[in-house]
């Protein structure tokens, strides 16, 4: 459903990727990792349409996304968690989730949308007057992720969900990806956390100085004498 294929961008005239190449199926969990500045970030803002490729191609479910601002990727059926935050700190929970839903239309399709997000997430109807900013960690991540809900995303990207959490609170996280990859989200999750990935992701892709160095299915990358020696911190004699 998504295929990036010979991408190179960056910033100004620096070129950060090199001829990235990545594909995502319907209902499927992909994951990224790589070193820190490998490029992951930069990946995603590509596919995202915060940064213009300077080559190569982006489509998704058969259309060309490269050239296309934020707002038009969504609208095609795209979420997208940053890296950080996510969510607007000094809004409520309930403006967070109706800006979410500022490409619709109308209003009765963001509070109809909305009223599926509370049914699914109790917790942030009881909490849809509290600011965001004052909820906790792990349920600010939650809310970042039940933003991009409110356009009804085929596929969800995220930049390091698990990032700055409690292992609980990973696994919580971890389970909502999990259930909304059941329901038939497909998700691509840029990841530090190497094991967490490798559990939940049906196929994972490494990167490294803005090049594909490898990719494989969770259980190839697990049996990978050079993955377990460089990400997993295991002496792989
Ligand atoms: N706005 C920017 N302007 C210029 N260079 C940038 C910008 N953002 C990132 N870079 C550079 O691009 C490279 C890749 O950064 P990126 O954020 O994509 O890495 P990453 O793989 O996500 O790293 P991390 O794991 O630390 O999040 C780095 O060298 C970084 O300094
Ligand atoms: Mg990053």
């Amino acid at each position: 459903m998504l295929s990036v294929q010979g991408v190179s961008a960056g910033y100004g005239r620096l070129e950060i990727l090199h001829k990235v190449a990545l594909d995502v199926a319907p209902g499927e969990i992909v994951g990224i990792i790589g070193p820190n500045g490998a490029g992951k970030s930069t990946l995603l803002k590509t596919i995202f349409g915060y940064l213009p490729p300077f080559e190569g191609t982006v489509t998704f479910e058969n259309q060309t996304l490269q050239g296309r601002s934020p707002d038009q990727v969504m609208r095609r059926g795209i979420g997208y968690v940053a890296q950080a935050g996510g969510i607007f700190a000094d809004m409520s929970v309930h403006e967070n989730l109706v800006l979410g839903g500022y490409s619709l239309k109308s209003a009765r399709a963001v509070n109809a949308a909305i009223e599926k997000i509370y049914a699914q997430f109790p917790r942030f109807r009881d909490r849809s007057r509290q600011r965001a900013g004052s909820l906790s960690g792990g349920e600010q991540r939650a809310l970042a992720v039940a933003r991009t809900l409110v356009i009804s995303p085929r596929l969800i990207i995220l930049d390091e969900p698990s990032a700055a959490l409690s292992p609980r609170l990973i696994e919580e996280i971890y389970g909502t990806l999990a259930d909304l990859n059941r329901s038939g989200i497909a998700l691509l999750i840029v990841e530090q956390n190497v094991r967490r990935i490798l559990d939940s992701a049906h196929r994972v892709v490494v990167l490294d100085m803005g090049r594909n160095a490898f990719a494989g299915s969770s259980d190839e990358l697990r049996r990978s004498d050079r993955i377990r020696r460089l990400y997993l911190g295991e002496d792989a004699g």
